[in-house]
């Protein structure tokens, strides 16, 4: 358990008033939590202080060799007065595979999770109230020695942020469009892929940029060796619904396994659906959609939740998706998911952690 030192803001400042323009990860709030790691001492040192910039050296590694890690998480305000949080405990295993894959020292479960909770609570003024709304938890962790040798750092800073935030995407629950990049890859059999580390998505940001210029939302990556098999889009996983039966990606080590991406395929077998998680080829997919019987395409992430995908663009040709609304399924998911978190349905999977009350 950690003994975790507060220091409170003299100065707080104003919480956004009009919840309907909070975006995603704009804002953040008063207070965030930090904790220093170093070569024979361990972690030390767990302290929430006033939000404020670091004060770091130019030759920090992190800077220079990005050996860094972070996850993304939310806390909900319930309608019966509760600020709630969802499955933390794979958070805080994924960030310590995610630590593992970079070098980094892992954090035990447990005071990951209690550091997430402790902030969140302080914060609790700070989850929104209007629908849809919440609170995002940053928590990431980075080299921070003094010094251009490429190797493990001796010195780590860790530390968690919130951000009362809204949809990821700028279009909401409406569905997106997505470009498969069939050039660059964004990871490879034995690279960095599964982990959640900054590198991955510094990778991206050139295809991601590319597809937006032309009017798409994100990309979806396909295996980095074939460029053949589907993969995962920028900012979630994503799932096919193909003659009734629900198809994503399986978690061989390239792909993210997203903790949306698990609950969803907890809550299709619930609903009745066959999931395969499998080696998905592009043009399958293009073929299923020709021949009618592609009926959904929907993303899952914890800042994205559920977004429905209506078109595809691969080899410069439009795959439509159904008549471009939310397909039923990802409605039903986005539903049934969104209760949980919320805390408007009884949690009978014991995903929900109780942080305070509100
Ligand atoms: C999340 O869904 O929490 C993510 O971290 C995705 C993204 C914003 C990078």
């Amino acid at each position: 358990m950690l003994d975790i030192k507060i220091t409170k803001t003299t100065a707080p400042k104003a919480k956004p008033t009009d919840e309907s323009k909070l975006g995603f990860g704009k804002i953040f709030s008063d207070h965030m939590f930090v904790m220093e790691y170093d070569k024979g001492q361990g972690w030390h040192d767990p302290r929430i202080e006033p939000y404020h910039p670091f004060e770091l050296s130019p030759a920090s590694s992190v800077l220079h060799y990005a050996q860094e890690v972070f996850e993304g998480m939310k806390a909900y305000r319930s309608a019966d007065g509760k600020i709630l949080m969802f499955r933390p405990d794979c958070n805080a295993k994924r960030f310590n595979d995610s630590c593992d894959r970079l070098c980094i020292p892992t954090i035990p479960e447990e005071d990951f999770i209690q550091a997430c909770k402790t902030l969140v609570e302080l914060e609790k003024d700070w989850v929104p109230y209007a629908k849809d709304t919440s609170l995002y938890i940053r928590p990431f962790v980075f080299a921070a020695d003094d010094g251009l040798g490429v190797h493990a750092a001796h010195h780590y800073i860790f530390c968690i942020i919130v951000a009362p935030s809204g949809a990821y995407y700028a279009e909401g629950l409406a569905p997106v469009r997505i470009y498969v990049e069939d050039e660059y890859i964004r990871t490879a059999p034995g690279l960095t892929g599964f982990a959640k580390c900054g590198g991955n998505y510094a990778a991206s940001i050139k295809s991601g940029e590319l597809a937006q210029q032309l009017g798409y939302s994100q990309v979806l990556w396909l295996d980095g060796i074939e460029h053949k098999y589907v993969e995962e889009v920028g900012a979630m996983n994503i799932f096919f619904k193909i003659d009734g039966k629900i198809y994503t990606a399986a978690c061989t080590g390239t792909v993210l396994p997203g903790v949306t991406r698990r609950s969803v395929i907890e809550l299709c077998k619930d609903m009745g659906y066959e999931v395969i998680e499998g080696k998905i080829a592009v043009e399958d997919i293009g073929k299923a959609g020709e021949e009618g019987r592609l009926e959904e395409v929907f993303g899952t992430g914890t800042a994205a939740v559920i977004s429905p995908v209506k078109e595809l663009r691969y080899k410069g040709k439009d795959l439509k998706i159904g008549d471009g609304s939310i397909g039923e399924l990802s409605q039903k998911l986005y539903d049934t998911l969104t209760d949980i978190q919320w805390g408007r349905t009884p949690d009978t999977k014991g995903w929900v952690v109780t942080v305070c009350e509100a």
